[in-house]
């Protein structure tokens, strides 16, 4: 059987499982960028409310960007915070302005605290309740433990866990992680990666190495 892989536009990848979705056919606001075979899975609610509930104050005058790499798994209740920071350096943190009638002039919400985009690299797993704040970059084959909480730049194929989620693990020593990031199998083109998919899940770098300069 010739291997193809899914069609990575294709939102239900799974056949008779809704799911799990691919999440760039998926999603529609502009500002949430995702790459190919990245998907969503969550069995109790489904994937439908990926963009309010997953996506949460992702509001039009933050600017705030979500960009998410190729080959990323994202676990149920895996939150990515857009916003939401109210004023912090003033003496009052309450949102006057939101709510009108003479309040909206009480500060500009454009003004309100942004650390800026979230960023993913690729093949990166969320685990199960995991939360990702605004301004902060994950590396390519990172690991996000369940309930992990980051508030800081995740390292490329690190594993990190708890509040505030720190390094317990890197997957690999320096030396290879430099060659993985280099090897970068994640853009080679997808008959490339169907024909050396047993080398990508395996843990032969040599081979891996060897192959992606063809
Ligand atoms: C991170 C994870 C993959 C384990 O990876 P691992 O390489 O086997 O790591 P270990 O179990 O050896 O744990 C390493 C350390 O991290 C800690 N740790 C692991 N997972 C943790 C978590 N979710 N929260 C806090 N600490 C965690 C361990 O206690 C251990 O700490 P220690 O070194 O002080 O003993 C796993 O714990 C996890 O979170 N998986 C996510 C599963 C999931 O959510 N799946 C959803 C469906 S896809």
């Amino acid at each position: 059987m010739t291997i193809t892989g899914p069609d990575p536009m294709c939102i239900y990848p799974i056949k008779n499982d809704n799911k799990l979705v691919f999440l760039k056919p998926f999603v529609k606001a502009k500002n949430i960028i995702v790459g190919d075979y990245t998907y969503f899975d969550d069995r109790r609610y489904g994937p439908e409310r990926f963009e309010e509930y997953n996506v949460l104050y992702n509001y039009d005058f933050s600017k705030v960007k979500l960009v998410i790499g190729k080959f990323c798994a994202i676990a149920a209740e895996t939150r990515f915070i857009m916003t939401g920071d109210h004023k912090l350096d003033a003496i009052s943190t309450y949102p006057f302005p939101i709510f009108g009638h003479g309040w909206e002039n009480a500060f500009n919400v454009y003004d309100l605290p942004v650390k800026g985009d979230i960023v993913v690299g690729n093949d990166v797993w969320f685990g199960y309740d995991s939360l990702v704040m605004n301004g902060v970059s994950i590396g390519n084959g990172a690991i996000i433990a369940a309930k992990a909480v980051v508030v800081k730049d995740v390292p490329a194929y690190s594993i990190v866990a708890g509040n505030p989620a720190k390094v317990v693990k890197m997957r690999f020593d320096d030396k290879t992680i430099e060659r993985l990031q280099k090897i970068a199998w994640w853009d080679w083109k997808i008959e490339k990666i169907n024909k050396y998919l047993k080398l990508i899940c395996h843990l032969d770098v040599d081979q891996l190495e060897l192959v992606s300069h063809e």
